[in-house]
C-alpha cells in the first residue's frame, strides 16, 4: 500500500471515530442510536442524539438543529421529564414496534407508545427536522414527533409543524416550556390557538392567560402589524370555522433558518441563524413590554 493510501484510510478511520456517525438517518433495532451516536437527517440539515442542555449533566434524547451554536439548539426532547444520569442510554426500537430509551439497566424511560400488535419498525430523521416511525412492511406511519396533536409537547415549532386546537379529538397543541434552560422538563408556560370568536394565538402561565395576541384577521394577527413585513410572513392560520384551528408557518424559498420557540420566561420568540456569530437571534419576541401582558 502505497504512503499515500496509508494516509487517506488513516483520515477514514480517525473520521469514523471522532464523529460517532451513524451512517444513515434511520434507525433500526440493529442499528440502534448509543449515547456517543448522532444521526443525521439526509441532507444534514437535522441531527438527533443524546445532548446535555445547558450546564445540566443530565443526557436527553432531542432533535437538534446542526448548526455549530455555542450550545446545542434542541426542538424537541424525547424523555424531558425522565433525563438518563448517565451515559448508559440506548434509543432503539421495542420488539412491539415502538421507539424507545433504555437505560443502562434495560429499563424503558420513554416510549413513542403507540398500542399496536408485534411489528417491525423503523424510525428515520427527515430533513424537516420530523422523526417518523414506520412499520417496515408497509411504510405506514405509526407515529412521527411532529404528531398533531401530540402527547408530546415540545417549546418550539419548525416549518410544517401544526400549534392549535382540533374539536373533532378535543385536543388542543401547545408548546409547553422548557422549566429552565438547562431543564426541559415541562415548565409553567404554555402557548396556543383559543377559538373564541375569532381564533387568538395566548401564552398561559400555568392555567391563567398571559399574553393574548389579538385576533387573527385572514393574513396577520390584528395588533401585530409587524406580521405583514420581515421574516414572518409566512406565518398562516388555518380555520376550519368548525372549531379547529391551528397555526403553521413557512420559510417559502427564503435562505434564512428560522424557527419559534417559547422560552422558559414565557416569551415568544422568532429566531433567525446568524452564520457569521454562529448564534441564533431574536428577530421578534412577545409579549414584548410589560403592557402588553394580559393581567397586570
Ligand atoms: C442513576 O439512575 C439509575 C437508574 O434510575 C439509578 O439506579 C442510580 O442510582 C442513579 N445514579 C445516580 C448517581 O443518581
Ligand atoms: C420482522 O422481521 C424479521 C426479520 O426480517 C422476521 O423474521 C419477522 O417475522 C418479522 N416480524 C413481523 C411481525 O413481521
Ligand atoms: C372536550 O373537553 C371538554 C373540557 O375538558 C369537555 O367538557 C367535553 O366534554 C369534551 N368533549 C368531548 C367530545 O370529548
Ligand atoms: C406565573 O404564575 C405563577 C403562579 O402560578 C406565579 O408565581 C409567577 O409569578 C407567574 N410568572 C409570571 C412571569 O407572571
Ligand atoms: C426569554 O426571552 C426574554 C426576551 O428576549 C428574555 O428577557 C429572557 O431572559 C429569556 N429567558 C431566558 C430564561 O433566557
Amino acid at each position: 500500500m502505497s504512503l499515500y493510501r496509508s494516509f487517506l484510510l488513516l483520515l477514514c478511520c480517525v473520521y469514523v471515530v471522532f464523529s460517532g456517525a451513524n451512517a444513515s438517518d434511520t434507525i433500526t433495532s440493529s442499528e440502534p442510536v448509543r449515547d456517543s451516536e448522532t444521526v443525521f437527517s439526509s441532507g444534514k440539515t437535522f441531527k438527533l442524539g443524546f445532548f446535555s442542555p445547558g450546564n445540566s449533566a443530565n443526557r436527553y434524547v432531542g432533535i437538534m438543529f446542526n448548526l455549530p451554536s455555542p450550545t446545542p439548539t434542541a426542538v424537541w426532547v424525547a424523555n424531558r421529564d425522565k433525563p438518563i444520569n448517565d451515559s448508559s442510554g440506548l434509543l432503539t426500537l421495542s420488539e412491539d414496534g415502538n421507539l424507545v430509551i433504555l437505560n443502562g439497566q434495560k429499563e424503558i424511560i420513554w416510549s413513542s407508545s403507540i398500542s399496536n400488535s408485534m411489528k417491525n419498525s423503523t424510525a428515520q430523521l427527515l430533513d424537516t427536522g420530523n422523526l417518523v416511525l414506520k412499520d417496515s412492511s408497509n411504510g405506514k406511519v405509526l407515529w412521527e414527533s411532529f404528531q398533531y396533536p401530540t402527547k408530546y409537547p415540545t417549546d418550539s415549532i419548525l416549518q410544517l409543524m401544526k400549534m392549535g386546537i382540533d374539536k373533532s379529538t378535543n385536543t388542543t397543541a401547545l408548546l409547553k416550556t422548557w422549566r429552565s434552560p438547562d431543564d426541559p422538563s415541562v415548565g409553567s408556560f404554555s402557548a396556543g390557538i383559543q377559538l373564541q370568536y375569532i381564533p387568538q394565538a395566548f401564552i398561559w402561565n400555568n392555567t391563567a392567560p398571559y399574553w393574548r395576541s389579538s385576533p387573527w384577521d385572514k393574513q396577520i394577527y390584528i395588533g401585530l402589524p409587524e406580521m405583514k413585513s420581515s421574516y414572518h410572513s409566512g406565518v398562516d392560520l388555518v380555520s376550519d370555522n368548525a372549531g379547529t384551528a391551528y397555526q403553521t408557518y413557512s420559510n417559502g424559498n427564503h435562505p434564512w433558518i428560522l424557527y419559534y420557540s417559547l422560552n422558559s420566561t414565557g416569551s415568544y420568540q422568532e429566531k433567525v441563524w446568524d452564520q457569521s456569530k454562529k448564534d441564533w437571534m431574536v428577530t421578534w419576541a412577545n409579549p414584548r413590554s410589560e403592557c402588553d401582558l394580559y393581567v397586570k
